[in-house]
């Protein structure tokens, strides 16, 4: 995402659009363009857990300017597993002429992605998420017809391969976690990312319908398909994120990731293909238990 967002042909004074949801080291890149070289960083408030994708499209509709070149979002919230409406973004930003950058780090794996119907210029994935590929992999899509125009973070050989994607590559010595990626793929294809999103579905439902009638407990997420799949978010009222990630991880072997930088306290829940009901059941109660009488 680096190589997007440090290279979208911007000059002083043009506006980019993201929102106060979008991932830290994404915003503090555009934040960096803002000191060197005197772009302009529009963040949009959006509202946590949205009931309808129109108020996420109305949040972007609203910032635009005619100084306005370029969206950035996310295809899935870290902190909540927000879905962007990503195909109706890239839309109105087609319409207005902007260029539209998506982090993909929570999208590839989890949810079909197909470049050409969201209609982006730009869309980065971690491949060691979903896609349980090796550690530090990922890739970078850029429209073909932005390729020109786009700098390279890697500038080696950007003069030879001036419209072709190889632009972007570093092409000295390659890690040896590049061989894993493909049997990685293999395994995504074999169980297929519809079967793979029905199955993440199933298992977000099965957790959030249990603990969303349970007192003191906050559902963070929209549990509606368009809206969530794999990630959702829980908390409790007075006892912070952090706390209870610590107590799930020590006294239950559970482990979850505590949210606070997109101004939501509480947890991001991930539960891939290989995580059982019987193991829900295991966070259900322990989660249960501490709404009722706290961590002791
Ligand atoms: C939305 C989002 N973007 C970017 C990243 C960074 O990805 P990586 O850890 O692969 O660098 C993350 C990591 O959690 C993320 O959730």
């Amino acid at each position: 995402m680096n190589t997007a967002l440090f290279g979208l042909p911007l000059k002083p004074g043009d506006e980019v659009v993201t929102t106060d949801q979008d991932y830290p080291s994404m915003v503090a890149a555009l934040r960096q363009r803002e000191q060197r070289e005197g772009i302009k960083l529009v963040v949009v408030k959006t509202p946590v857990v949205p009931k309808s994708h129109d108020e996420l499209v109305a949040a972007f509709e609203r910032a635009i300017t005619p100084k306005t070149k370029a969206f950035l979002f996310c295809h899935v919230l870290c902190d909540t597993g927000q879905i962007y409406p990503t195909e109706r973004l890239c839309a109105l930003a087609k319409k207005h002429g902007i260029m539209t950058a998506i982090d993909g780090a929570h999208g590839f794996g989890h949810l079909p992605v197909d470049v050409n119907a969201i209609g982006c210029d730009y869309y980065g994935s971690s491949l060691h998420k979903w896609a349980s590929g090796p550690m530090g992999s990922g890739f970078l899509y850029v429209r073909k017809g932005r390729i020109k125009e786009t700098w390279p973070l890697f500038a080696n050989a950007w003069d030879e391969y001036a419209d072709r994607i190889e632009k972007f590559e570093a092409t000295g010595t390659r890690p040896p976690v590049a061989s894993a990626i493909l049997p990685a793929l293999d395994l995504l294809e074999a169980i297929g990312v519809e079967r793979k999103r029905a199955r993440l579905q199933y298992l977000k439902r099965y957790w959030v319908d249990q603990l969303a009638g349970v007192p003191k407990v906050r559902v963070n997420t929209n549990p509606a398909p368009e809206h969530s799949c794999g990630v959702a978010n829980v908390g409790i009222d007075g006892v912070p994120g952090e706390k209870l990630a610590d107590h799930l991880r020590d006294a239950h072997r559970i482990l979850t990731y505590p949210t606070h930088s997109s101004g939501v306290d509480g947890l991001q829940v991930t539960t891939q293909v290989y995580v059982r009901p019987a193991d829900l059941d295991m966070f259900v109660a322990a989660v249960t238990l501490v709404a009722k009488e706290g961590i002791k």
